[in-house]
């Protein structure tokens, strides 16, 4: 799939809602799955990452029916999980198959995951690495990721012959999907488990599982689940996903470079671990205004407002936990850099290298293609902002990244002429309504 996007006439203008934030819906649902009672989950996003967890649910012994706007999930409990018939397809989503790495390995059965072409090439080790300290058998593939070797999807995790054994462990990255499963695994396991981060990733996990009553504790930057005395019983009525804040950015930095009368996300996720992007606009000089700022369950959610015409941006240094905080959205921040005055540097986010594409390297190639001059760095990039004129007309391949391909349409909106971003299919992973989005904030944007 192709998109065709034309340069914005005029500021763009409209409320938009944009789907339940994935990251917090592949937890309600793979959690839910443990649970004892049913859970009601509300406003679940409708990209095909979340669709590959709903199904591992079902696979392994849950249901999952409509009542009226909600999904009403019957899990099984700690102890009633069933053997899934066949493998299970992971798709274009790594949180899946890392969390369910952890979900199911102290189980007694095998359980076959896999993925697409990304998928397959992703790193594995840094969950199996800790799991199997706890006892847990994982095989994959072996195959080189970038200069590393590592092990790849397909993976084959267990049968378990023996309970799990609790660990302390430091992980060697940042990563929530891998301090997840290791916390998911601790469930399973006698005994304190432990695990401690270098930078702050995103707390969802540890939210969800408090609020359906798991034994976890956080202090800092260490996080512990001890079953001891715990009479394994997890569950709780329902969760209401908040809106997506690393869909809200696109939309975000869209009104920021074209302009907007009022361009409006309403109740996006606030929680911290979440929110670097919005403190990254702020030292650029953008004005990102959080109103209704409320409570959804666990998380805290706003609406996020842009007013006004475009501002002058100047350039930053996106670098440490600020690079964490901010992850997801570091292709689209490239895109509001390479509008703002002087060099921005992104720094510490060796993490990109090893997303659904390499986004050092396609992030760069996506903004080179609009003519901007931006340096690739072992662990981040250096773009060259040009406020004086617009960007060239691109012509991008998205290499499947959905952020890749709606960062670029983004660009595309303040480009000299008809930009087209191909392989952009992927988009329907996270954001498939994304082109309807900008379309109804008034921008011109074709599929094809
Ligand atoms: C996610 C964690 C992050 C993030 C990904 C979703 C999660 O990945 O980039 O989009 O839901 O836990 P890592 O855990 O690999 O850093």
């Amino acid at each position: 799939m192709k998109l065709v996007v034309e340069p914005v006439t005029r500021p763009l203008s409209g409320t938009i809602t944009v789907p339940g934030d994935k990251s917090i819906g592949h937890r309600a649902l793979l959690f839910s799955l443990l649970s004892a009672t049913p859970v009601r989950v509300l406003g679940l996003g409708d990209g095909a990452d979340n669709g590959r967890s709903a199904r591992a649910v079902t696979a392994l012994g849950g249901s999952i029916t409509r009542d009226g706007d909600a999904l009403v999930i019957r899990g099984t409990g700690l102890d009633g999980m069933r053997p899934p018939a066949a493998a299970i397809d992971c798709g274009n989503s790594g949180t899946t198959i890392r969390l369910l790495c952890g979900l199911v390995a102290g189980q007694r059965f095998q359980t076959t995951l896999f993925g697409d072409e990304s998928l397959s090439k992703r790193p594995m080790r840094r969950v199996i690495e800790p799991l199997a300290r706890m006892g847990a058998t994982i095989t994959g593939v072996a195959a080189a990721s970038g200069a590393a070797h590592d092990v790849m999807p397909p993976l084959a995790v267990g049968p378990a012959t023996r309970p799990l054994t609790a660990i302390d462990y430091v992980l060697p990255m940042a990563s929530a999907q891998v301090k997840s499963a290791i916390l998911l695994a601790g469930l399973f396991a006698d005994g304190a488990t432990a695990v401690t981060e270098p930078g702050p990733t995103r707390d969802h996990s540890e939210r969800m599982l408090t609020y359906l009553g798991a034994p976890l504790t956080t202090a800092g930057r260490r996080t512990v689940i001890d079953t001891r005395g715990w009479n394994r019983r997890l569950a709780g009525d329902g969760f209401t996903i908040p809106g997506d804040p690393s869909s809200a950015a696109f939309l975000i930095v869209a009104a920021l470079l074209a302009g907007a009368r009022e361009v409006r996300v309403p109740g996006v996720c606030i929680n911290p671990t979440r929110t670097g992007f919005l403190d990254v606009i702020t030292a650029m000089g953008g004005t990102v205004v959080l109103e209704a700022s409320r409570d959804a369950g666990p998380e805290p959610v706003a609406d996020l407002v842009v007013r006004g015409p475009a501002p002058g941006l100047r350039a930053t240094e996106i670098a440490g936990d600020m690079a964490v905080r901010s992850i997801d959205e570091l292709p689209v921040l490239g895109v509001l850099a390479a509008r703002a005055h002087g060099t921005t540097t992104v720094r510490d986010a060796e993490e990109l290298r090893v997303k659904e594409s390499d986004r050092i390297a396609t992030t760069c190639a996506m903004l080179r293609a609009f003519g901007v001059a931006c340096e690739a760095r072992p662990d981040g990039f250096v773009v060259e902002g040009r406020p004086d004129r617009p960007l060239a007309a691109g012509r991008v391949h998205a290499d499947g990244d959905h952020r890749i391909a709606m960062a670029a349409a983004v660009a595309g909106l303040v480009a000299e002429g008809a930009s087209e971003i191909d392989d952009a299919d992927n988009v329907a992973t996270s954001y498939p309504g994304f082109a309807a989005s900008l379309t109804q904030l008034g921008a011109a944007i074709t599929t094809v």
